[in-house]
């Protein structure tokens, strides 16, 4: 015979059991973005595309059910912080993803170390955020991937003096510097650098310098969003007609904007390694359930990079049979190779950045629309401020 209180306590442990059992069952991905404040569209682009490929791909891995928690920012970088903090601690999260800024990716570099969760950093491009944590992957880019076969275009094109004018924290140095010494080394001169407040720049005396320096192009980076700003400026200041080219990073001519620039972007070129334009079948198809699902928004960047995440995530999970342990699943990650929409893509297992084609552009009118039209490419480019060979 069972004793009552024997029973009772058969009870208990099923219950403690099945809660256990159901709690490994789920696969919590958190993510963290500014979704308020000046750098929201670099959020609201990254949840949409990770919704999407969830969309798609169903919310059940190996097993196991997925979850993802969104929490916003707002772009400061203690937020970012305490959030982490919180999802590390009581949500135990497998995996954090999001970081729509630099210093938004360094804030939580030691979090991810300590608890040895994998951290994938979607949007941010300083070269260094990968070197802050052996936890740290990469799905966004890199800006010396991107200003390196930039330098090497100009050169090609004749181009003989530049200069550059970028936002004044580490993706706009990595960008200066990696132009800088590239373009130097194929034989051109960047006379001056200059250097922009990050948050709500006035442009107009920067291009004003600029003009006054009469150089044959600019080579600009400023981070999402921020674009439209600079466009108006560069227009306004008549740069276009002093003969001086407009050149950068696939930043400035962000999808999410362009279309709204007007002519004054016509024939703008940039490299990126992601163009709405991108000509592949997985590319339209991409934008197509991406607009049906977001009130006809146009995926720019940061979509590839949300949406690769995920993939990411999707494709280590597989690798690891639903294992949820931060070694197994960063093993599985650092050899992950996929058809992304922007190209094939792979991670670096050494340096656990995204290797991945970078195309050259033109900014144009299709369809009655602007688009980055690719013309070119870099094949498979590593983080040259990481492989120099590269
Ligand atoms: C970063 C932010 C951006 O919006 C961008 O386009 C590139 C880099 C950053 O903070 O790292």
């Amino acid at each position: 015979m069972f004793s009552r209180r024997s029973l009772l306590a058969a009870g208990a442990a099923g219950l403690i059991l099945s809660s256990a059992a159901q709690a490994q069952e789920t696969v919590k991905i958190g993510m963290i973005l500014p979704m308020t404040g000046p750098f929201a569209s670099t959020g609201r682009q990254i949840e949409a595309a990770a919704k999407l490929y969830i969309a798609q791909h169903g919310d059940r891995v190996a097993g196991k059910k997925i979850q993802l928690l969104v929490q916003d920012d707002g772009g400061v970088a203690d937020q970012t912080k305490r959030i982490a903090q919180e999802m590390i601690v009581n949500q135990k999260v497998a995996v954090l993803t999001g970081f729509g800024l630099t210093p938004l990716a360094f804030a939580v570099a030691p979090l991810a170390t300590q608890a040895k969760v994998p951290t994938i950093v979607m949007a941010a491009a300083t070269s260094s955020i990968t070197e802050k944590s052996p936890y740290i992957l990469r799905t966004s880019f890199t800006l010396p991937q991107a200003a390196v076969p930039l330098a090497d275009w100009a050169a090609k094109e004749g181009i003989k003096t530049v200069v550059t004018v970028v936002a004044d924290y580490g993706p706009g140095i990595d960008a200066e510097t990696a132009f800088k010494n590239r373009f130097g080394a194929a034989g051109g001169q960047v006379t001056e650098s200059i250097r922009v407040p990050v948050a709500n720049p006035d442009f107009a005396p920067f291009l004003q310098r600029v003009k006054d320096a009469k150089p044959n192009a600019v080579f600009v980076f400023v981070p999402s969003g921020v674009g439209s700003a600079f466009m108006k400026q560069f227009k306004e200041r008549g740069l276009a007609e002093a003969g001086i080219k407009l050149i950068g990073t696939g930043d400035v001519t962000d999808d999410d904007i362009l279309n709204s620039m007007g002519d004054v972007a016509l024939g703008t070129i940039t490299t990126h390694h992601y163009s709405a334009a991108h000509d592949s079948p997985e590319n339209k198809a991409f934008v197509t359930a991406f607009k049906a699902a977001n009130k006809d928004m146009r995926p720019n960047f940061m979509a590839a990079g949300g949406y690769d995440g995920i993939a990411l995530i999707y494709q280590a999970l597989k690798a690891t049979n639903g294992a949820t342990g931060g070694d197994a699943l960063l093993a599985a990650m650092k050899t992950a190779k996929w058809e992304s929409p922007r190209g094939p893509v792979a991670i670096d297992p050494q340096t656990r950045e995204l290797v991945q084609n970078i195309y050259l552009r033109e900014v144009k009118s299709v369809g009655g629309e602007l688009y980055n039209v690719e013309f070119g490419k870099a094949e498979a480019v590593k983080d040259p401020a990481k492989s120099p060979a590269n």
